[in-house]
Order: structure tokens, then C-alpha cells, then sequence
């Protein structure tokens, strides 16, 4: 007898969300090297950490293999609409033909439209029992900052964001989302620190990029002593948090008797697809999955494709430690794609490793594709994707078109793109470009590693 709908939208119960954080760190194929003091190029100690609160950078440099979640993070999570949706997207492959069934994990579902709610919600709940007042960080696309916003709101704190003045200008109604949450939003680069200031009486018209956005809000940070500094992505502590999402899935897949033959996902700094991927890689690591890992990034900021793995800043001032990852230079001159989250010029650490290691196999894709792609989606499953996360979509149809047999594909929406017509609008009029033609700097990267 077939059940109305089975398969089709796989949900696990409240209780179900996972109670441990599965860090990646133990199980490397070989040590990350550590941050550098770029005065000495020595490693650097652990306060030039200083603008995380104490417990994260805890979290940082931990070999634990599991991390428990506080029952305050948990509960909050379930106001994030966690566990979040595995869907299986049968219309699409209908559509393609294609005898590969195709499984994606909706975190589009939560409030603040995305997955970085996860970590934000963390990272509000350990800088409040460290006793921070406020809350600082950079945001590109607004989707980080949003998730943050909602988190302090949650957890009572108060919070700043700079806002890339390219994405500010183009998603007003993610700056409106923030201020309603309780934020102060400043589009990046502004006049209210030192560096935007330098950035602005240079060029007045200066787009923002995210290095920009960091260092203003390291700056805010440095004169503040009540506030601490918050990154949605990249560090060990970030992409630790999202490893709820890939244990969810485990959990969801096993229901329906399915192990995943690709795992896919977008990568900006690495956090949604880290989520996604790492409990599965460590399957793969115990030899109990034999599945092949897919990140995806934009031609336009082809980091792991192109870039190199050396040491490089965090920001564009050169404010941070020297950090180990694939990168493209922090003074990388970011094109204007829409997908605003993958513009970042490195990579995570952890996932450099992978990826050097070839457990991870990087691929880069056109604008123009992606946005082709995103609309056969929101036609044909309803969901209108984040231009982010119709890269990993992108990539698992063109799997599909080429599947032979029953193959799994797994692949992660990380948000929804409802404040992001501005872009399907210039798509469905025909001006979107693919920006593809970028040229790297490699003289001006610091160090590389071999
Ligand atoms: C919806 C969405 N997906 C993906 C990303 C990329 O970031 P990460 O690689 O850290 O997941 C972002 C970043 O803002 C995002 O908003």
C-alpha cells in the first residue's frame, strides 16, 4: 500500500534536534596549521583572537570530537523552525528524466530566511553569558545579518551592522528586516569608523566588499570594550554550528533507507555546506559512505578553483591574524553578482584542508546559469531560491542530466530568495551578466603554504 505523499517531505520531531555539535577538527586529514601574527609571522597567540568572547574561541581551538548544545540553543532552535525539511524534489526530476532521485535540505524555512541563523543564535547565547553587551558584524548579502539581529533581539543584546553599500543599496528591505529586529545598520563603507572614512575620501563611490565591512566592524569593536565581534562564516566555532543541519539529514535519510551518493552545497566561507557535508564526510572518514563531495562557487570569486591555499588577512585593512585557507587576496576586487554571500575572498580552514586533500572536489559557475536554474526551480518545486544556494542547485541538476541509474544527490538550499528579486528581476529582463572574467592578484597574497 502506498502512504499519501511518502518521501516526498521527510520531517523529523522537535526532540530529534541534535544535542551535540560534531567538530571536524580531530578527524582532518592533516593539522590546520595555526593563525600567524603578521607583525612576527610567528603563530599567534590567542589573543589576537581578543574580539571573540573567551568560550568561542574555546569552541575555535577544540579537538573535542562532540560539543553539547546548551538546552537554551536548543529551544531557540525550534523557534528557527529547526529540525528543518528534507524535500524531495520529484517534480524536478520528472522534469529532468533523470532516474537520480534529488533531496534537498530547506533551510529557507527559518525566520530570518536562512541558515545562519544556526550560529547566530550560538554565538548570541555564549557572548551573553560572557557577559558582552553588544554584538558587531559585517553583512553582504543581509541574510548573516539578519540572523544575528534576530539572535541579540533573542537573547537581549544590542547590534551593529555594516551592510556592503552594494547590497544595501540593492535589498533596502533586508536593512528594514534588521532595523525591525533592533539593529543599527550602517552601509559599509560609512563615515562613522576611521577606515571607512579613508575608504570613502578615496573613493567616494566605493561598493563595500565584505573584507571592508569586517574591518569597520573590528574597529567598532576595538573601541568598545562591552562589544564583541560576531562572523557568520569560516572559523572552526562557525561552521561547528551548522553540523546540525548534515546529522539532521542523516537522521532523515535513514528513514526513507537512502545514503547519499553526492553531497552538494554553495560556499562562501564554507558554513552552510560544512553543515551540510561534515557529519557525512565523517562517515566517508570511518569508511562507512562512499559518496562524493561537491562544493560550488561563483566564476566571478573562484577562491578554491583558482585561488591558492597561503596565508592571508581576514579583512582588507589587514586587522586580523594571518589565517591558513584557499584564497583569491583579501585585496580582491569583488565583481557585483547577485549572490552577495559568495563574495568573500577565502575560504575556510577546515575545508581548505579538505578540499587540498581531495575529499572535496570544488567546482565554479556562471551567474547566468545559476539564475536559469533558480527560475526552472521556483516553476517547478515553488521555491524560489537564495541566488547562494541555486549554485549547489545548479550543480546537482547538471548531475542529474547526467545520472545513468537510481543515484542519490543530496544538496543544501541554505535560504530562500524572496529579498532578493532585485536580481531575478534584472534576470527576467536580460541584463544580468555572467562576471566571470576575473583577474587575481596572486603577488599581492601574503604567504603561500606548499
Ligand atoms: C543563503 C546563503 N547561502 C550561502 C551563503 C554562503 O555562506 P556560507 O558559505 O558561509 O554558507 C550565504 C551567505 O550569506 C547565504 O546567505
Amino acid at each position: 500500500m502506498t502512504v499519501f505523499g511518502e518521501g516526498l517531505r521527510i520531517d523529523l520531531p522537535v526532540d530529534e534536534i541534535p544535542k551535540y555539535w560534531y567538530n571536524i577538527v580531530p578527524d582532518l586529514p592533516e593539522p590546520c596549521p595555526p593563525p600567524l601574527d603578521p607583525k612576527t609571522m610567528k603563530p599567534a597567540g590567542l589573543d589576537s583572537l581578543w574580539f571573540f568572547p573567551k568560550s568561542l574561541i574555546e569552541q575555535e581551538i577544540s579537538q573535542e570530537r562532540y560539543i553539547e548544545i546548551p538546552d537554551e540553543v536548543r529551544e531557540t532552535y525550534v523557534r528557527m523552525a529547526r529540525p528543518t525539511p528534507l524535500i524531495r524534489a520529484k517534480r524536478l526530476e520528472e522534469y529532468l528524466g533523470t532516474p537520480a532521485e534529488i533531496y534537498y535540505k530547506y533551510e529557507g524555512i527559518s525566520p530570518v530566511g536562512s541558515h545562519k541563523g544556526n550560529t547566530a543564535i550560538a554565538q548570541a547565547y555564549y557572548n551573553k553569558i560572557d557577559g558582552v553587551e553588544r554584538l558587531v558584524t559585517e553583512t553582504g548579502a543581509g541574510q548573516w545579518g539578519t540572523a544575528l539581529s534576530l539572535a541579540c533581539a533573542m537573547f537581549d543584546m544590542r547590534c551593529t551592522v555594516f551592510m556592503t553599500r552594494a547590497s544595501h543599496d540593492q535589498k533596502p528591505y533586508r536593512r528594514v528586516l534588521m532595523e525591525l529586529y533592533g539593529s543599527e545598520v550602517y552601509a559599509s563603507p560609512s563615515n562613522v569608523t576611521e577606515f571607512g572614512r579613508k575608504i570613502l575620501s578615496e573613493t567616494p563611490n566605493h561598493p563595500g566588499s565584505l573584507g571592508v565591512a569586517i574591518s569597520e566592524a573590528i574597529e567598532t569593536v576595538k573601541n568598545d570594550p562591552k562589544s564583541k565581534y560576531s562572523l557568520g562564516s569560516v572559523t572552526n566555532f562557525v561552521l561547528l554550528h551548522q553540523t546540525i543541519i548534515g546529522q539532521e539529514a542523516i537522521k532523515q535519510l535513514e528513514l526513507v533507507d537512502r545514503k547519499p551518493d553526492y553531497v552538494i552545497g554553495c560556499v562562501g566561507g564554507g558554513s552552510n555546506y560544512a553543515g551540510l557535508a561534515y557529519p557525512f564526510l565523517k562517515e566517508k572518514l570511518a569508511g562507512k559512505l562512499d559518496a562524493e563531495f561537491i562544493s560550488v562557487e561563483p566564476e566571478a570569486v573562484p577562491s578554491f578553483t583558482r585561488g591558492v591555499y597561503a596565508y592571508d588577512y581576514g579583512d582588507t585593512a589587514g586587522m586580523t591574524p594571518l589565517f591558513p585557507m584557499y584564497t583569491v587576496g583579501h585585496n580582491f576586487v569583488t565583481p557585483p553578482i547577485h549572490a552577495g554571500g559568495l563574495r568573500y575572498h577565502g575560504k575556510a580552514y577546515s575545508m581548505s584542508i579538505l578540499v587540498k586533500n581531495s575529499l572535496i572536489r570544488p567546482v565554479a559557475v556562471k551567474q547566468r546559469e545559476v539564475f536559469d536554474a533558480a527560475k526552472l526551480f521556483s516553476r517547478i518545486e515553488g521555491i524560489v531560491p537564495a541566488p547562494e544556494s541555486a549554485h549547489a542547485l545548479l550543480q546537482a541538476i547538471k548531475i542529474a542530466k547526467n545520472s545513468k541509474e537510481k543515484e542519490v544527490i543530496l544538496f543544501n538550499m541554505s535560504g530562500h530568495g524572496l529579498l532578493d528579486l532585485g536580481g531575478y528581476a534584472e534576470y527576467l529582463s536580460g541584463r544580468i551578466i555572467n562576471c566571470d572574467a576575473v583577474s587575481i592578484n596572486y603577488d599581492s597574497i601574503p604567504m603561500k603554504i606548499s
